[in-house]
């Protein structure tokens, strides 16, 4: 094989429950995933320099070991003493930063794809075991499943097999959150029974939309809404485009709106305040 194509999906949390900080620092969570049609495109191209390399035109995406799908490269390289070169071409077109673990996701689709490539024949619990070393949102793109069940860090999955199709209208408003910071700032409230997920589940289960809308949660939003209370207003704005329930995705900004079919989804765009130029209709994968 002399190259390979990747497709790199976005995620959205439709649950993010805080239950603890652990005494590694972590947060323990319960979070339901879905990955969305938001894709970056990642060619793996061997070459004969020895050495990996990331290449992006966006300025934002590190181009070295700042990179985790650099990490993820150079993990397999070392454990498979591989020594041939490789080219990293990411297409970026998740937002960086957001909520929405473009990164994370891209550090999978390069174990994924150098599994292949390398024919290293490692099978989904090892990959999930690198994912893991990788970050904590890593190992659920490992995964062929539209929906899980993440909890420890987010990084022990469980894949629902649920077929439900979503809709939704995801707006990234252009600033940056730092999820260490949003993390750090979170006051937890210990008494909170957390029934979310088995509340959720069957109406996913349905495709209840209705009920679906009233069951998103994001534990992190108070944190979010304390850093930028503007994004009280951009909340206000989907429900007044007439969204049927909105939240925010893992520690923002990227907050997303359900909608009731892809005709509903386009009419929430149309109706959206165009000054957010990141606004993007996108559905279940
Ligand atoms: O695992 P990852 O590198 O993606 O996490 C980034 C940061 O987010 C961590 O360093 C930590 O501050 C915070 N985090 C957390 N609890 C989690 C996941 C992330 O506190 N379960």
């Amino acid at each position: 094989m002399d190259r390979l194509k990747v497709t790199s999906p976005a995620k959205l949390n439709l649950i993010l429950d805080v239950l603890a900080k652990r005494p590694d620092g972590y947060h323990e969570l319960q979070t339901i995933f879905e990955r969305i049609s938001l894709c970056d495109e990642i060619t793996l191209i061997p070459n004969k320099s020895r050495k990996i390399k990331i290449h992006s035109s966006h300025p934002h995406v590190p181009k070295g070991p700042g990179n985790i799908a650099y990490k993820a490269a150079m993990m397999l390289a070392q454990d498979f003493s591989i020594s041939e070169g490789l080219d990293i071409n990411i297409i970026k077109n998740i937002p960086v930063a957001a909520g929405l673990a473009g990164g994370s996701s891209n550090a999978a689709a390069v174990l994924l794809g150098l599994n292949r490539l390398w024919q290293l024949g490692l099978n989904t619990k090892a990959l999930a075991g690198y994912a893991s070393r990788i970050g904590s949102d890593v190992a659920f793109f490992i995964y062929n499943t539209s929906y899980a069940l993440g909890t420890g860090r987010g990084e022990l999955i469980r894949p629902l097999g649920i077929k439900t199709k979503l809709w939704h209208l995801l707006v990234t408003p252009r600033v940056k959150m730092y999820t260490p910071e949003v993390f750090a700032r979170l006051k937890l409230n210990l008494t909170n029974k957390k029934d979310s997920v088995n509340i959720l589940l069957p109406f996913l289960r349905k495709g209840d939309i209705v009920q679906l809308a009233g069951s998103l949660s994001n534990d992190l939003e108070p944190v979010i809404l304390s850093l930028r209370p503007d994004f009280i207003k951009l909340k206000k704005k989907l429900f007044d485009a007439g969204a049927s329930g909105v939240c925010f995705s893992g520690s923002g900004p990227s907050v997303f709106a359900l909608a009731k079919s892809y005709k509903h989804a386009l009419s929430l765009r149309a109706k959206f305040d165009k000054r957010y130029t990141q606004a993007f209709v996108v559905s279940t994968l």
